[in-house]
């Protein structure tokens, strides 16, 4: 399934799949149309879930042809990042509130031949990104606290969303605008009319009670303000 030039991207997190058979729930996901895998990398830190690094990254590159899309959510970005990009990751998105030096670290991802992200938390302000924005490919809005899958959306995030979105439009920078956290059936369309372009979905896509594809196609409906 190609999505539309027009519509949103879904980023499924395997997250929310099953971590003994994440192998099945890439290749689920590629069939089903998910325009990235989303890895959320935790260091039991910087947020306090633990999850996988590296080698995981390794072993789902030979499993799926999709971007790996890497949600870094750990303290020590400046030797992870390298390592990710050495395993095969497409996008690296580092949390400035985690970041020590932002724009070294975007650059260096970029020079190493991976597309740079940055992401902020739901107590962060957008202006925390202001300077980067335009040396990023993809800014990451979380709409939940890190940490955690099947946490609900929170509304004020909206305007959060919308402010991102025209803070990019008016500089004309083309960065992918990524919302993280929540989404569903019931919160898609608020996020991409807020201006999402990608959205990530974990619970929703491996939790739903249905087929991934059912999934993925659902909330691309929803995005879309169509009936699934
Ligand atoms: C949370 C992660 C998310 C998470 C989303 O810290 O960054 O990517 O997997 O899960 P859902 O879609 O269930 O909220
Ligand atoms: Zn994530």
């Amino acid at each position: 399934m190609v999505s539309p030039d027009n519509g949103v991207k879904i980023a499924p997190s395997i997250l929310a799949a099953d971590f003994s058979r994440l192998g099945e729930a890439v290749e689920e996901a590629e069939a089903g149309g998910a325009d990235y895998v989303h890895v959320d990398v935790m260091d039991g830190r910087f947020v306090p879930n633990l999850t996988f690094g590296p080698q995981m990254v390794r072993d789902l590159r030979r499993r799926t042809d999709l971007p790996l899309d890497v949600h870094l959510m750990a303290w020590d970005t400046n030797r992870l990042v390298d390592e990710l990009i050495d395993a095969g990751a497409n996008i690296v998105t580092v949390h400035v509130e985690a970041a020590i030096q932002l724009h070294e670290v975007v650059q260096r991802i970029r020079s190493k031949g991976a597309r740079p992200g940055v992401a902020l938390s739901p107590g962060t302000p957008v202006s925390a990104v202001q300077e980067v924005l335009q040396d990023v490919d993809l800014v990451l809005v979380m709409s939940v606290n890190p940490g955690f899958g099947g946490q609900s959306f929170i509304p004020a995030t909206l305007g959060k969303i919308e402010r991102m979105r025209s803070v990019l439009d008016s500089r004309g920078l083309k960065a992918e605008l990524e919302v993280d956290g929540g989404i569903n059936l019931s919160t898609a369309n608020g996020a991409a009319s807020a201006g999402a372009s990608v959205l990530v979905a974990g619970s929703a896509v491996f939790g739903a009670g249905c087929s991934v594809a059912e999934a993925i196609a659902g909330i691309r409906a929803a995005a879309a303000g169509e009936a699934a």
